[in-house]
C-alpha cells in the first residue's frame, strides 16, 4: 500500500520510521517532511494546508492511506475534503471531531454533556462579560483564561491576581489572540501532575497507546515560558493500573461513546491531556492528533505494525486488532535553538557523531542546505533512547547528546528527573 504522511516535525519522523518498517508498506510519501523523514520515504514539497495539491498527488500516486500529523489541517477539514474518495483511508478526525482541539468551548461542552471530569468553567464572549467577571470572582487564584480557538500553543494564560485576570480577559476578548480569543474559556485552576494518554479510534472502538509525560517549560525545574515540549518519558510510573482504570472508565470510554452519541465522525488519534489531582484524573485538554515530542517516546514502544491498524479505521474494524507495547522505557530530550521559545536564529550547521546504539535522533526543525544539515526551527531534534528503566534510557539520551553540536544548542538537563 502507498501511504502519504502529512507534517514535518519530530512526530512525523517517528511515524515515518515506524510505518517504513511495516510489511504492508509499498511506498511512503511525506508532505512536506524533513531531512529525517527523507531517510524512510520520499518527501513531497506540498504544504499541509494545500488540500488540492495533496489530493492530486494522492490520486496520481495511488495512495490508499493518509496519516495526518498536525492539528491545523484537521481543524480545516482535510478528512472531510477526502470523503469524495472513499477508497482512501484518512487517519484524522472530521473538522467537527477536530473541534475537540480547535475550540476549547466545544470540548468543555462535550465533557459536560458526557459527565467527563474537567475543571469548572464559564464560556465568555463580548455578550456576557459581566457574568464572566462574576465567575472569575467566584474562583480562587490562580485564574486560568483560555482562548477558545487555536493560538499556536500560546492561548492559555494563568494569572495570580484577579484584577490582572479581568484586564487580560478584556484584552483577549478585544483580540489579543485575534479571532481565537473572541470567546474565552475561564477555568478553575487544578493542581496536580500532568500526563497524557493516547487512543486511536475508528469512532466506535478504540485502542490505547502507551501513556507519556511531557516537559513543557523551557527551564529546568519546570520554570520559564511554555514550549511545544522539551522532552518526554513513557511509561509514567504514577499512572498505575488503578489510575489507568479510572482514566478508561471516566474519560476514554465516555469520550468514544460521545462520538457515537453526537454522530461525530472521528477516525484518528485522541490525545487526552490529563492531570492527576490527589489520585483522580481530570481532563485539561483534548488534542485531535498525537503529541510532539510524546510520539517520539510512544511510537518506539509499540511492537505492533501500525499500518493494518490505521487501515481498519475506514471500515470501523479496529476491534479486530490489538496493540502490543514493549516493557522497556523510552525517554526523549529535545534539542532546541538558543532563544526558543522566543526569537532564535536558524541556519546553524548540525554535526552528528555516533550516538548510543539504543538512541535515535528524530528530526524536527532541520533542513538541508546543499549537503549540509542546518537548523530551521525552534525545536531541532528529539533524542530518544530505550532502556530497562528511566535512568538508563535517560543516560543514553544524554550521552548521545554529547555527540551532537549546533550553534546555540540548548536542552533541559532534568527530563524525567522528577520520576526517578
Ligand atoms: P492547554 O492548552 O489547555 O493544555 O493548557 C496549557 C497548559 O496550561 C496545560 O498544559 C496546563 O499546564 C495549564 N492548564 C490549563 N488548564 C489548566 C487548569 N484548569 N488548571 C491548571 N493548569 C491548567
Ligand atoms: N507536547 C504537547 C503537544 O503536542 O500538544
Amino acid at each position: 500500500m502507498n501511504v502519504l504522511l502529512i507534517g514535518n516535525g519530530g512526530r512525523e519522523h517517528a511515524l515515518a520510521k515506524s510505518m517504513s518498517e511495516s510489511a504492508a508498506l509499498t511506498k511512503l510519501y511525506i508532505a512536506p517532511g524533513n531531512p529525517g523523514t527523507a531517510l524512510h520515504g520520499t518527501n513531497v514539497d506540498i504544504k499541509a494546508s494545500d488540500f488540492a495539491n495533496l489530493e492530486a498527488f494522492a490520486l496520481q500516486n495511488e495512495v490508499a492511506l493518509i496519516v495526518v500529523g498536525p492539528e491545523a489541517p484537521l481543524v480545516d477539514g482535510i478528512a472531510d475534503h477526502f470523503k469524495k474518495h472513499p477508497h482512501i483511508c484518512v487517519v484524522g478526525p472530521s473538522a467537527l471531531g477536530a473541534q475537540l482541539e480547535g475550540s476549547k468551548a466545544f470540548a468543555k461542552k462535550f465533557m459536560l454533556h458526557r459527565g467527563i471530569p474537567t475543571a469548572k468553567y464559564f464560556e465568555c464572549d463580548a455578550t456576557n462579560l459581566h457574568q464572566g467577571i462574576d465567575f472569575l470572582h467566584s474562583l480562587k487564584p490562580p485564574y486560568v483564561l483560555k482562548a477558545d480557538g487555536l493560538a499556536a500553543g500560546k492561548g492559555v494564560l494563568i494569572l495570580d491576581n484577579v484584577v490582572e485576570a479581568e484586564h487580560e480577559l478584556t484584552s483577549m476578548l478585544n483580540g489579543k489572540f485575534g479571532h481565537a480569543s473572541a470567546t474565552v474559556v475561564i477555568e478553575e485552576f487544578l493542581s496536580g501532575i500532568e500526563f497524557s494518554v493516547f487512543a486511536i479510534t475508528d469512532g466506535k472502538s478504540y485502542l490505547l497507546m502507551p501513556e507519556a509525560k511531557d516537559y513543557k517549560r523551557i527551564g529546568e525545574g519546570d520554570t520559564g515560558l511554555n514550549t511545544g515540549g522539551m522532552g518526554a518519558v513513557s511509561p509514567v510510573p504514577f499512572v498505575d493500573k488503578t489510575m489507568m482504570d479510572k482514566v478508561i472508565e471516566r474519560i476514554v470510554k465516555p469520550t468514544i461513546d460521545g462520538f457515537v452519541h453526537d454522530e461525530i465522525d472521528y477516525k484518528g488519534f485522541v490525545f487526552f491531556g490529563l492531570i492527576n489531582v490527589n489520585g483522580e484524573p481530570y481532563v485539561i485538554e483534548y488534542n485531535c492528533r498525537m503529541g510532539d515530542p510524546e510520539t517520539e517516546v510512544v511510537v518506539p514502544r509499540i511492537k505492533s505494525d501500525l499500518l493494518p491498524i490505521f487501515v481498519s479505521l475506514k471500515d470501523q474494524t479496529l476491534h479486530q486488532h490489538t496493540l502490543e507495547f514493549k516493557d522497556e522505557v523510552a525517554t526523549t530530550v529535545m534539542l532546541v535553538s538558543g532563544g526558543y521559545p522566543g526569537d532564535y536564529p536558524t541556519g546553524h550547521s548540525i554535526e552528528i557523531g555516533e550516538l548510543h546504539r539504543d538512541s535515535f535522533a528524530y528530526h524536527a526543525g532541520t533542513k538541508m542546505e546543499g549537503n549540509v544539515l542546518v537548523t530551521s526551527g525552534g525545536r531541532v531534534m528529539a533524542i530518544t533512547s530505550i532502556g530497562s528503566d528511566i535512568q538508563s534510557a535517560l543516560s543514553k539520551s544524554y550521552s548521545s547528546i554529547e555527540k551532537i553540536k549546533f550553534g546555540g544548542m540548548n536542552f533541559r538537563k532534568d527530563i524525567g528527573r522528577d520520576l526517578l
